[in-house]
């Protein structure tokens, strides 16, 4: 198979491209992927060292609008569009940027799937679509009503729908997985885990955004990478898939759980002022992909956050670097100003 992945320098979408290759070794994937601050800068050169020959990076936009003369003549068989803004924090003080990549790429993206051929297109997405689960919901199946949130989550939810409406109108080969929280190694250092090792492994105070008893739905990275996968060889077009590991955990139990793993003191666990709009409970049923594709999850949350916070101990270089930059400049600037007027722990933290 022929792939162009999206935003394959991003956590997921690296992932994605890194367990393709494996396990496909004819396939070939070209990862277009326009660098903004959540790229790995060393993933092009890792993934080229990993498949020399079959893996190709192109550095562009996917709101390009020459994208869809550049995509006609390469043959691709599928494209699978991981590029995407994702942190819900950045989405409420910039949600311009959101709609322009989530938003206008995605149309974009899906008029290059039909110029190149009317092409396999498989969208990732997420369960924040959803919105906010009650305590004694069940977990949502994918035809329940949208309810976004955030401006995040009502941009993923747009792309959603217009990537429906095209595969309804155009009668294009459109399929959406959405999922639940991912963690893992290279997980850029502004979402809770990675941000909670760093700053575990820096003896800083974790900020905990309220009462800390919000709930997420867990899943380690690649086994959402098998899902897609799945949902890419074998889902059916016009459908979405939900993929979830049922691992659903309060927040401040995971980040009690992570500091013990890590034989650091819960005393660094720091409440702060809630995000605006909060989200109290994600949880998502997977039936469909279960019975229908064969999937399911392989790793368990144990063994998932020990492989994480090995990965972060080991690679304490990668997230020094990625955070010594981006990091503090907006979480300076923006965060401490926006969110929490006066509330000198957010201060501590960033210190
Ligand atoms: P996050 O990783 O940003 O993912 P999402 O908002 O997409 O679920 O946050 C996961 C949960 O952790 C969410 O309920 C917000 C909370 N959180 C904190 O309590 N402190 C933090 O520093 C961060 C980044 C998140």
């Amino acid at each position: 198979m022929n792939i162009l992945v999206t935003g394959g320098c991003g956590f997921i979408g690296s992932h994605f491209i890194e367990y393709f290759l494996k396990n496909y070794p004819e396939s070939k994937v070209t990862n277009l992927d326009v660098l903004t601050y959540a790229a790995h800068p060393d993933m092009p050169k890792h993934l080229e060292i990993l498949a020399s020959g079959r893996y190709l990076f192109i550095q562009k936009d996917i709101s390009d609008p020459s994208l869809k003369a550049w995509a006609k003549n390469l043959k691709f068989d599928a494209i699978i569009n991981f590029a995407a803004e994702t942190h819900v924090d950045r989405s409420i003080l910039d949600p311009d940027t959101f709609v322009r990549t989530n938003v206008m790429g995605v149309q974009n993206l899906l008029a290059v799937a039909r110029e190149a051929g009317n092409i396999r297109f498989v969208h990732v997405s997420t369960d924040e679509v959803y919105g906010s689960l009650k305590p004694n919901d069940p977990p949502c199946i994918e035809t329940i009503a949208l309810d976004p949130n955030s401006p995040y989550a009502a941009s993923k939810a747009s792309a959603d729908l217009l990537a429906l409406a095209s595969a309804r109108t155009y009668k294009q080969p459109v399929l959406i997985t959405r999922c639940t929280n991912n963690y893992g190694p290279y997980q850029f250092p502004e979402k809770l885990l990675p941000l909670l090792i760093a700053n575990a492994l820096e003896d800083k105070t974790i900020p905990v955004y309220g009462d800390g008893k919000q709930v997420r739905d867990w899943i380690y990275v690649v086994d959402h990478c098998r899902g897609i996968d799945a949902v890419l060889q074998k889902g059916r077009s016009g459908e979405i898939y939900n993929i979830s590991a049922s691992g659903e955990a309060q927040n401040i139990d995971v980040i009690k759980k992570v500091l013990n793993m890590m034989g650091k003191s819960e005393s660094l666990i720091t409440y702060v002022g809630d995000r605006p709009a909060h989200d109290r409970r994600y949880g998502l049923d997977s039936s469909k992909i279960r019975k229908e594709l064969g999937w399911e999850p392989k790793t368990s949350f144990e063994e998932g956050l020990r492989t994480t916070v090995d990965w972060y101990l080991k690679n304490t270089e990668w997230w020094k670097k990625v955070r010594g930059t981006e990091y503090l400049k907006y979480y300076q600037a923006n965060y401490e100003k926006k969110f929490s007027s006066g509330n000198p722990k957010i201060k501590e933290v960033n210190s």
